[in-house]
């Protein structure tokens, strides 16, 4: 169940919009990895629906998967500027800032505009090692009306962090942001 609750008391699902200056917490505990992406789409869906700057969009995503995806050492965005990938907003430790396409896990989902699953990062050819903690990746392509906006990056510490209902919750949620990620 999710509830989003401000200041002290819980408010109704999806009442969240009505109150932008007032303080947010979420309280998500899902039975599934399915159920758990549901809330947090739902949850996302709440935060970004009325604003249209997409860094405060991607700050509060990156916060907010941060926050209830466990066992992750680095969750943010890079952005598509100019046909080269920029740092976008994240959380976890500072970061490689700019990724040509084709390099890397994330410049390659971007090149390709294809999900990347990377059990093992040590075995990627071209892997770009931010935080020598991160053992697996998910790496999303954001893309929207044909135009490549950026990826969303995910890096766990431990080996095959992620399995494919992890990358269809990304995409799922992926899919709701990117209109919400384009200025
Ligand atoms: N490992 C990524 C670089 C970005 S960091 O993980 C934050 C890659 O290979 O593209």
């Amino acid at each position: 169940m999710l509830l989003i609750a401000l200041g002290r008391g819980p408010i109704a699902q999806g009442r969240a919009r009505a109150y932008i200056a007032g303080m947010y917490a979420f309280d998500i505990a899902a039975g599934s990895k399915s159920e758990l992406y549901r809330e947090l789409t739902t949850a996302l869906d709440s935060l970004t629906a009325d604003e249209p700057d997409p860094i405060a969009n991607m700050a509060n995503a990156a916060a907010l998967l941060w926050e209830f995806l466990p066992d992750l050492n680095w969750a943010g965005f890079y952005r598509n500027l100019g046909g080269e990938l920029v740092l976008g907003p994240f959380q976890g430790k500072v970061a490689c800032i700019r990724i040509p396409f084709g390099k890397g896990v994330c410049g390659t989902a971007a090149a390709e505009r294809e999900t990347q699953l990377v059990e093992d990062v040590n075995a990627f050819s071209g892997h770009i090692a931010c935080d020598s903690a991160s053992r697996s990746e998910l790496v999303v392509p954001i893309v929207h009306q044909g135009e490549l906006i950026g990826v969303l990056d995910l890096d766990s510490p431990s080996l095959a962090r992620f399995d494919h209902g992890d990358a269809a919750g990304c995409e799922a949620l992926v899919a709701l942001l990117a209109p919400r990620l384009v200025a």
